[in-house]
């Protein structure tokens, strides 16, 4: 954290947590160029494991500044594609390059060539309104191709326009999806030996009950009020068949919410031996609000909170 993480701080946080990963505060790669490289990188051993992360955009100047990181004994190499603040997106680096995977990858491939420590990322999940699964898994599958296999991912989108620093820590709410996980029953298989296509609502019906139960207001509790939750649209994507027994993990984010409707996405992967997921299908469902008499009314106001910004 700028400002915050040097080398005392990280020293006093080493005699509190004796094995956290420490990062260091973003060095910009230009002022490894043109600065004093003993004071930017100086640290106490007792700080191991502990990350050097950079800021930048230029391949070239990046794996210079990784090899002086390597060089000086830092454990990891970690690019900030996370910070928003206006300085940084003048000198075109830091959020704003999540615009840019290709950049990103160039400037990861540059830097995994030229050192052997682990080259990483910092990002965030979307930047002012490209906060869609689709925008984030690019960047992602984009960057990977270089060759990065960790990515820290700060779960709020980034506000590049209109918010300081400061609000963009506080004013994007967390976007922690809630994760459910199902293991397919022989009798959801159909003739084709592959998970029948009308499942996947059941999988988003099922993941969506357990969501209401985890923040508190079980399904049970809007009929109590004398609510329901009728699905007025439902959209399914299937990329790759799922087969009998799979364990498939649906996670569910609260998309969209109107006065009187709300819309959850899903986004449903399987793992790979390796534990890396893969991608099965996504979809949206967009539920109404109305009294058990069917007149539409407002959402409970709890629900209506919890909308991302
Ligand atoms: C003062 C301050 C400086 C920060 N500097 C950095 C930084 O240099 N590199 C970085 O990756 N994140 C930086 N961050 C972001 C934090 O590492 C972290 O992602 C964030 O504060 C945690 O989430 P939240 O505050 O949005 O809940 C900074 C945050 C603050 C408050």
């Amino acid at each position: 954290m700028m400002d915050y993480t040097d080398r005392h701080c990280r020293y006093l946080l080493r005699l509190l947590s004796p094995h956290a990963l420490l990062y260091t505060e973003m060095v910009t790669a230009q002022a490894l160029a043109h600065g004093d490289v003993e004071r930017l990188l100086g640290f106490d051993p007792s700080e191991h494991p502990v990350a050097l992360q950079l800021g930048g955009s230029d391949p070239q100047l990046l794996a210079r500044a990784a090899r002086l990181g390597e060089e000086h004994g830092y454990d990891e190499i970690n690019l900030n594609v996370g910070c928003p603040s206006d300085r940084v997106q003048s000198g075109r680096f830091g959020a704003c390059l999540m615009a840019e995977p290709e950049l990103v990858a160039d400037c990861m491939r540059a830097m995994i060539e030229t050192v052997r420590i682990p080259v990483t990322v910092k990002c965030r999940i979307g930047i002012d309104d490209r906060d869609d699964y689709p925008f984030f898994e690019r960047f992602v599958a984009t960057v990977r191709e270089a060759g990065v296999s960790v990515f820290v991912v700060h779960a709020r989108k980034a506000h590049l326009q209109g918010l300081s620093p400061k609000e963009n820590r506080e004013v994007p709410p967390l976007r922690h999806e809630f994760v459910h996980r199902i293991r397919v029953r022989f009798v959801e298989t159909d003739a084709m030996g592959i998970v029948h296509h009308s499942n996947y609502l059941h999988y988003f019906e099922e993941t969506r009950v357990e969501y209401l139960r985890h923040v508190g207001h079980p399904f049970t509790e809007w009929r109590e009020a004398g609510l329901e939750s009728p699905v007025l649209e439902s959209f399914v994507q299937y990329r790759r068949p799922i087969e009998f027994d799979e364990l498939i993990t649906v996670h569910l984010s609260l998309a969209d919410v109107t006065r009187a409707t709300f819309q959850m996405a899903y986004l449903v992967t399987v793992d790979d031996a390796d534990g890396v997921a893969g991608v099965r299908a996504t979809g949206v469902t967009v539920h109404g609000c109305v009294t058990t008499a069917g007149r539409p009314t407002r959402l409970p106001a709890w629900l209506t909170a919890m909308a991302p910004r």
